[in-house]
């Protein structure tokens, strides 16, 4: 039983953790504790009293839910407005109702006619609790939402916590950031459309834990549209967390009889960040990722794009794929470029239809060639967007988001298409599933490269309401798709990792975490990355891109990028018979460690920002493990230092090769003693397979 319901206290109960709420005599829903577990019977909802006539009760309490209105100047999690123009929320407990692992906690206002139900789902073996809310308008006029977070969340203990969180950029997406919120706010936002390159939609919450040590709390929401993480400590020291859609310009009108479901947040505790991880990994294959592909090993994949940007034909992607099936690439992909008048980034987004000059005998005989070289064949698209130079754009101007009397700003110069309305969604829907039907594409990268501007959205009554439309539209059309097409694997691009959150990995197979493929800069952002996301679902490329000034080894780029999803992107029509030699090596090692990098239990053992990331992949009955050594350049004073490793079983011996010398080691020494190593020079790395002799 993962619920243990008693007088008005809801336990909710996982592998390690109890998160206790309840409902007290006044009807606030409260929250009780999140942590260690404790004997049931001990938990009492306590007492809320006012301060004094500054302090009320109410803005001191810890609540599951906190709504605007009365003495509550806190943060809040939902706020409407009634159709008189009453601000004022006043929610009173309606009823519960419970599974053995679902519990469905509903409260009504007062007078108006709206109900709010908290929904928890506790996954109990994969340590893990999801949860979000149910907004309904019961009454016979409008309701306007302007804020409806998915959850809030108190924090134990009363000591500053500290947040971890992403600054980052295109090209330098999840760059990761701590920062201690001692009193006031800390916000994590997006205002761009999508999840976007620079903040993140989660947090992650502790008091000076490491990598495998110190209690951490997190949460992530599965949404890729504007979204709000915010932080605060009030005046007792109590830090809470509000996770949600962002209400920045937000309005989402119920109709009479609407209900609104928010996007699901789904949070846990971790010993240590590696902890944390491991856990979201193991729970986001399991049920997060769609299915079909979730439990399979992803393709070694060909992108053309960095080889060809724009200049692409049937004649040249065939020599491309050519080369790519002697490596053993797996999936080859075509990437812009390939559609429409579409000969650089100022035409032809819209226009959907193959370019018949670059593919004289259609699509089909490029595909036929990838398949008879025993490859898959998939295609970039970007059906969000328009070119205002594209037959689209010139049949339905109206189509793309505008006001009127105001400038269309173009980022690429491309425009935003209005996805809320359903003429475009079923242009968009047609569009990609004509390509799927028509040709043996087994693949899609679906791209979105600008943030939104000028939303207006003649269509909706309540413009507002666009930010979360637009996104509900794209999942429902790729869901559409996926229906039709269920061999097809869907990879979430925006402009890089633009949307690379897990409300895409709800809809999509994988991401494409950032257009930066430098093999350095990747180290970084593949850690990052890998705080929520699991590396099964990180698409990383191999380039030809290496870092100005002191470029790293091909076998270097390989390391790295066998630490996800491995790809290949460099213009293979360069290569010597050395490098092709050298893909062919690593990419067949690839092969055999793929389970392990993929399915495997992450340890992050050497932070990528120390110039030196080390990351071990241990299967789990721990009788295998890939471990993954890079560092671009180590100076002469580096002295011998052991090389320590995680996650093994103690009892059990090891053998494995490390520069050039073979180890049989039991697990305790490797992770308790190390292996010493001299790191000195350019381009270090290594690849480690530890398997188990006995
Ligand atoms: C941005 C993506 O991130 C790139 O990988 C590539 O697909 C380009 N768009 C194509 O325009």
């Amino acid at each position: 039983m993962a619920i243990i319901a008693q007088d008005h206290i809801y336990i909710l109960e996982t592998a390690r953790t109890h998160y206790v709420l309840g409902v007290d005599e006044n009807g606030f829903s409260r929250h009780l504790h999140w942590g260690k577990k404790c004997a049931p019977g001990d938990y009492e909802i306590p007492p809320a009293e006012d301060e004094n006539s500054n302090h009320s009760a109410c803005d001191a309490m810890q609540q599951e839910y906190t709504v605007f209105g009365g003495t509550m100047y806190r943060p809040s999690a939902l706020k409407v407005t009634f159709a008189d123009g009453c601000r004022e929320l006043e929610l009173d407990f309606f009823g519960a109702s419970y599974t053995d692992d679902t519990l469905v906690l509903t409260f009504r206002d007062r007078f108006y006619p709206l109900e709010a139900a908290l929904h928890y789902t506790v996954y109990e073996a994969d340590d893990v609790i999801g949860r979000f809310v149910t907004l309904k308008n019961t009454g016979s006029q409008p309701v306007a939402v302007q804020a409806a977070a998915s959850a809030e969340f108190t924090l134990p203990a009363r000591e500053p916590y500290r947040f971890c969180n992403t600054n980052g950029a295109w090209g330098g997406e999840n760059r990761r950031t701590d920062t201690q919120l001692d009193g006031g706010e800390l916000v994590f936002e997006s205002r761009k459309g999508t999840s976007g390159h620079t903040a993140s939609p989660y947090f992650i919450a502790h008091r000076g834990a490491g990598e495998e040590s110190g209690e951490v709390f997190g949460a992530v929401l599965a949404y890729s549209g504007n979204f709000k993480v915010q932080a605060s400590r009030d005046l007792y020291g109590v830090t809470r967390v509000l996770l949600g859609m962002n209400d920045f310009d937000f309005r989402y009108d119920l109709a009479p009889g609407e209900s609104l479901d928010t996007p699901p947040v789904f949070f846990a505790r971790g010993e240590g960040f590696g902890g944390l991880s491991r856990t979201m990994h193991a729970f986001a294959v399991s049920h997060i990722l769609p299915g079909h592909f979730a439990g399979r090993p992803l393709p070694v994949l060909y992108n053309s794009w960095e080889a060809t940007g724009f200049d692409v034909s049937a004649q040249g992607q065939m020599r491309l794929a050519e080369i790519a099936a002697g490596l053993g690439v797996e999936l080859f992909v075509m990437d812009d470029g390939w559609f429409g008048e579409r000969h650089n980034d100022h035409a032809g987004l819209g226009d959907w239809t193959v370019n018949a000059q670059k593919f004289p005998n259609g699509l089909d005989e490029l595909i036929g060639r990838v398949n008879a070289l025993g490859m898959d064949f998939g295609i970039w698209v970007e059906p969000e967007m328009v070119n205002p130079d594209s037959d689209l754009f010139r049949a339905h101007p109206d189509w793309a988001y505008h006001y009127p009397h105001r400038r269309a700003d173009e980022l690429r110069n491309q425009l935003v298409l209005n996805m809320t309305r359903s003429d475009v969604q079923e242009y968009v829907f047609a569009c990609v599933d004509r390509l799927l039907s028509a040709h043996n594409i087994c693949y899609i990268k679906w791209d979105m490269n600008r943030p939104f501007s000028q939303t207006g959205a003649e269509n909706l009554a309540c413009p507002q309401s666009l930010w979360y439309r637009h996104t509900r539209a794209v999942y429902a059309i790729v869901d559409r798709l996926r229906k039709r097409h269920p061999h097809v694997q869907f990879e979430s691009c925006a402009s890089g990792g633009g949307r690379s959150d897990w409300g895409a990995l709800m809809h999509f197979d994988e991401v494409w975490p950032s257009d930066n493929t430098d093999a350095v800069d990747r180290m970084q952002i593949q850690q990052g990355y890998s705080l929520f996301g699991p590396a099964k679902t990180m698409r990383a490329w191999v380039t030809d891109i290496s870092p100005v000034g002191r470029p790293v080894s091909l076998d270097f780029r390989f390391a790295v990028a066998m630490q996800g999803a491995l790809s290949l992107g460099g213009n293979l029509l360069n290569y010597d018979e050395a490098m092709l030699q050298t893909c062919r090596k690593y990419i067949s090692l690839y092969k055999e460690l793929r389970p392990l990098v993929q399915f495997g239990d992450l340890y992050r053992l050497r932070d990528a920002r120390s110039g030196i990331a080390f990351n071990q992949y241990v299967r789990a009955d721990k009788k295998e493990s890939a471990a993954f050594l890079t560092a671009p350049y180590c100076g002469f004073y580096r002295k011998q230092e052991p090389l320590m490793f995680a996650g093994l079983d103690e009892e059990t011996v090891y053998t494995f090769e490390l520069f050039g010398k073979t180890y049989e080691k039991s697990g305790a020494y490797l992770m308790h003693a190390g292996i010493p190593v001299r790191l000195r020079g350019d381009s270090i790395f290594a690849v480690i397979h530890l398997r188990a002799a006995n």
